[in-house]
């Protein structure tokens, strides 16, 4: 490992290039190899038993533990500043590790706000089927009144897909440590470059790293971040027990994404800042839904816990679904695809997608309505992004 001093005293764009990297011990290579393998040689019989045994450290087999998987894992860990972390195949998988690696049956977890849809699907529909009981807070004030002795969890993500719902991570901290709950963040929308939430006292981060890691819309990923007390167990379920592991190609290209993270983010991050402006003085537009804007419920915690207000907005045009389809098919330069944190930008209509598989009622609930379109802002120029908004918008 690069000796790199003192971490704390870095800035994140010296910890994105150089944090937890060391070159290559065979080559050289400043570049993570890709170790395209299934399995390592361990030499004799009794250095096989002592590896599997974990008396003795090495590489056994690629689904329990591969070096440029490991290599991810090691920068992602210095990046939320965490003891540990362990990558997955996909956002989703780590969050399934992570519910039922810490969860069993006759405990509660409390999700707090809006979630991703396939988050509140398994928390909903599939926790149940194993006797983990779902309890939901709208927002912080109620999660207070939420706690039982049987809770176990605190689940919350922030800003929260697609409605940018913005929690109190310092509070979820607080609350569940007093109530004796492990805390879990979803930091997808954040990043690491605008929120760590462990210095907030959160227990657990995870990742679509899928998204603004991975940054260029070409690896599908997750990881999960926490002290070894956590990340262990999660390591043995996701891996060994569902074999949810990252395959090393993917984390090369999750590793190379990380490099550029905070020159990414922050880009996107000033532009949605002044597309969301213009939007929400667009008569077609009732209204935008960013935290950066001063109108937004959240702007006051976000300006606390965020060092900007991330590229990703949702936008509620008058005209319902008919408005949606016409914006959305006459973009040219936003492509229509789900998924966010790209280089591109990209804008799609959650309740006909992301959140198709959520019930109306919950939908509305969310505020995720029929004129509502998600918009990640990519890194284009920000003045050839408002004109195609401004002829997309035309005639809505
Ligand atoms: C906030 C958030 N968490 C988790 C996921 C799931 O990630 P993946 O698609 O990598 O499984 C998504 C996907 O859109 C997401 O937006």
């Amino acid at each position: 490992m690069k000796k790199l001093g003192n971490h704390a005293s870095l800035g994140m764009r010296t910890l994105a290039v150089h944090g937890g990297q060391r070159p290559d011990e065979l080559s050289g290579a400043i570049s993570t190899p890709i170790t395209a393998t299934s399995s390592f040689s361990y030499g004799d019989f009794d250095s096989g038993a002592r590896r599997f045994s974990g008396e003795e450290p090495g590489y056994m087999y690629s689904r329990f533990a591969n070096p440029t998987v490991t290599a991810f894992e090691q920068r992602m860990a210095v990046l939320e500043d965490a003891e540990a972390a362990v990558a997955c195949a996909s956002g989703m998988a780590a969050i399934s590790a992570t519910l039922f690696a810490l969860l069993k049956s006759g405990d509660e977890i409390i999700h707090v706000g809006v979630l991703y849809g396939g988050t509140e699907g398994v928390i909903r529909n599939l926790l149940p089927r194993y006797g983990i009981t779902p309890v939901f807070a709208a927002d912080v004030q109620a999660l207070k009144s939420a706690f039982t002795p049987r809770t176990k969890m605190v689940f919350v993500e922030t800003p929260a897909n697609p409605v940018m719902a913005i929690v109190d991570l310092a509070e979820i901290a607080r609350l569940s440590r007093e109530a004796g709950a492990i805390s879990v963040v979803d930091n997808t929308f954040a990043t690491p470059y605008l929120t760590r939430p462990l210095e907030k006292g959160i227990d657990i981060v995870l990742h679509s790293a899928t998204k603004y890691i991975s940054g260029h819309g070409d690896a599908t990923g997750g990881v999960v971040v926490g002290n070894r007390q956590w990340i262990d167990p999660i390591r043995t379920l996701c891996l060994k027990q569902f074999g949810g592991c990252l395959s090393p190609f993917e984390a090369a290209l999750l590793t190379r994404g990380l490099k550029t993270l905070p020159l990414r983010v922050e880009a996107s991050s000033n532009s949605a800042q002044k597309i969301a402006e213009y939007l929400s003085g667009h008569p077609a537009v009732s209204t935008v839904f960013y935290p950066g804007l001063k109108t937004h419920p959240g702007y006051d915690v976000a300006r606390q816990q965020m060092k900007l207000f991330g590229g990703i907005m949702a936008v509620d045009l008058k005209g319902g679904i008919p408005a949606a389809r016409h914006f959305l098919d006459k973009l040219t330069l936003v492509t229509q695809a789900v998924s966010l944190g790209d280089t591109d930008s990209l804008a799609c209509h959650p309740a006909t997608t992301t959140h198709s598989a959520v019930s109306a009622k919950i939908r509305l609930e969310s505020g995720i309505t029929d004129g509502l379109v998600r918009i990640s802002i990519g890194i284009e120029d920000t003045e050839d992004l408002i004109a195609d908004f401004q002829q997309a918008l035309e005639g809505v």
